[in-house]
Order: C-alpha cells, then sequence, then structure tokens
C-alpha cells in the first residue's frame, strides 16, 4: 500500500495526509499528522456514540504474538465505528500448514480492506504492507515498531498535561528491547522535550542504531542508571517491562531481571504532578501498589487505545472526522 514519503498528491500539501496509508513507524509521519490524529482522538473520548463511518469496512486482525490492548483495542475501535472485524489466529490457521506470511496477505487483502498485524519478525509489516493493495498497521514487529502504541502514549500525554513539548521525561526500563520504549523515543522525536533521561541498567541501554536515529533527530536525550537521580526532575515516567522473550540467551535475562522497581516510597520522590505510563502488560517492575497514586495513568493510558484507534482506522479507512 501507501507508505510515508511517497507523492502524495495535494493533501500533503497541507501537511495531513492519512488516507491509504501504512502505518509502519511513527517516524513516517509529521506532528502536523499527529496533531490531526490526536484532534480526531479528543472527539471519540467520553461515552460511545453508535456509529457508522466505516460500516461497509471490513478490518483484519492477524496478530502472531500474544496481545490483549492492541488487538482488543483495535477490535473495539472498528466496531465503534461500524466496522466488521475479522481475525486470523494464527493457531488455528493454515500457517500451521506452513502457508507464508506472503500468502496469507494475499488471502487478508481479498478479505479486508485494512490488516492490523503483529508478528515476532522485525520487518513482518513493511513486508505485509508491500505485498497488500490494503492499508497495513503495524501492531508491534519484534523489537522495532509499535507505532499506534507510541500514538496511543503520545496523545495520552496530550490529554493528561495539555502539551507535550517543554516537559522532561523519563523513559525507564527495557530501552533495548521493548518496542514500545522505542516507539515512544522516536514519536518524541516530532516534538520538543525540555529533556528525555533514558534510563535503565547498562544491558538494557538501547541499541546503537536507536540511540544513532535519536541523536541524528536531535532529541535531546541522557543516558542514566539510576531513577533516583533523575525523578525529581521529571514530569512524565514511561515504564516498562523486561522483555524476557526477545533475549537471545536466557542467561543475560537472569542477570538484569528484578533490577528496577518503580514502588510507592520511590514515587513519592517524584515531583508533584509526575504521570506515570507503562504500556502493559506489567511485571513486577509496577507493583498494584502505586495503582492507587494519582501519578498511575497506564489505566486510563490503555483505555484511551479506543478513541486513539477510532482515529487512526477513520483516517487512514475514511479520511473523516470525528
Ligand atoms: N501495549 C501493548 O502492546 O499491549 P498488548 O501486548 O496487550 O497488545
Amino acid at each position: 500500500m501507501r507508505r510515508g514519503g511517497e507523492p502524495l498528491g495535494a493533501d500533503r500539501v497541507s501537511g495531513d495526509a492519512w488516507k491509504g496509508r501504512d502505518v509502519i513507524s511513527i517516524l513516517d509521519f509529521s506532528r502536523q499528522e499527529l496533531e490531526s490524529l490526536f484532534d480526531t482522538a479528543n472527539g471519540f473520548v467520553g461515552p460511545p456514540k453508535p456509529r457508522k463511518d466505516l460500516a461497509d469496512h471490513i478490518v483484519a486482525t492477524a496478530f502472531f504474538e500474544p496481545s490483549t490492548r492492541t488487538r482488543l483495542s483495535f477490535t473495539t475501535a472498528a466496531l465503534r465505528l461500524g466496522a466488521k472485524v475479522i481475525d486470523l489466529s494464527p493457531d488455528v490457521s493454515s500457517i500451521l500448514k506452513g502457508e507464508s506470511l506472503h500468502d496469507t496477505t494475499k488471502m487478508l487483502e481479498g478479505y479486508s480492506d485494512l490488516i492490523v498485524m503483529r508478528h515476532p519478525s522485525e520487518g513482518a509489516a513493511l513486508l505485509a504492507a508491500e505485498i497488500s493493495s490494503v492499508p497495513v498497521i503495524n501492531g508491534g514487529d519484534g523489537s522495532q515498531h509499535h507505532p499506534s502504541q507510541a500514538m496511543l502514549d503520545l496523545f495520552t500525554v496530550r490529554r493528561l498535561k495539555g502539551r507535550i513539548d517543554g516537559l522532561t521525561y523519563s523513559v525507564l526500563g527495557d530501552n533495548r528491547y521493548a518496542r514500545s520504549a522505542t516507539s515512544f523515543l522516536y514519536g518524541l522525536t516530532k516534538y520538543k522535550p525540555k529533556l528525555v533521561y533514558v534510563v535503565s541498567p547498562e544491558s538494557l541501554r538501547p541499541r546503537l542504531e536507536i540511540t544513532k536515529k535519536l541523536k541524528e533527530l536531535g532529541l535531546r536525550f541522557e543516558l542514566r542508571s539510576d531513577l533516583e537521580q533523575v525523578i525529581g526532575l521529571t514530569d512524565v515516567l514511561y515504564l516498562t517491562r523486561i522483555q524476557k522473550e526477545r533475549f537471545p540467551d536466557l542467561n543475560d535475562y537472569e542477570k538484569v531481571k528484578g533490577s528496577y522497581k518503580l514502588t510507592k516510597e520511590v514515587l513519592s520522590k517524584g515531583r508533584s504532578g509526575i504521570s506515570v505510563l507503562h504500556p502493559l502488560p506489567r511485571s513486577t517492575e509496577l507493583p498494584y501498589e502505586v495503582d492507587s497514586s494519582k501519578s498511575a495513568a497506564y489505566m486510563t493510558q490503555a483505555h484511551l487505545g479506543v478513541p486513539l484507534r477510532m482515529a487512526l482506522l477513520l483516517k487512514v479507512l475514511g479520511g473523516g472526522k470525528a
């Protein structure tokens, strides 16, 4: 289908050219396009009203890895807009008979108007987008990209703080393998944060390709190891779990597991008004005791996934307004 950076015609002139686009990486979208998405999503927050904007459309979900939030919030978003949803369940599909990603994608393009795909292999969604004549939204490819999550995270910050620019962020956790953290950092490059602390144990620092890209795009960031040194300066704390499933060697996971945790005591050292985001699912890094804090914003964040993805589907499939 059509990717960012290709000639887009008159809509590119207005800086908002969503219709028919693949959504593979947040890097493919301009700040203006993101702001337009968030404006549309704002119109979907609150009690849902029955809508028929996408009544003639079928959305296919194809998740080759487990998911609760991404799969179900896309499904809910599509249903709330009147679309129908078909789900490829890899464990009962012909993938078990050896059918390729190529042929699976060719089938889905014939059965649907848009494909949301999650896959353990980096580049899988991009490959599907190259094969498919209908738009593909990357629901996460290995350790690489999770664009709709990053859009959701920025949207959440904008709703909580009224702005994304000028804030100090700490991105704590598995900054090596967590695609949500990488995508959030990539998303921040579209804005002007005051400073971003990228906080992790040494072995979970971002891969060289990520820091290179952040520098190239001019993000002001510092690599740190100790949250307690920066939490007092932080407006938004973005936390991720250690992605055990991505470690090539489980011995390396064993060495680092449990190495950071946001307890209530640590959070109490934070700035008043600090907001804690987490893409979820969580593990031991975010104990349940934090849920009662007024700073805990991760459940709100997860729930905003529906309005944000309603806006995303509407823009890619219809280009309409909320
Ligand atoms: N945040 C996120 O991607 O969650 P799921 O893995 O449940 O989709």
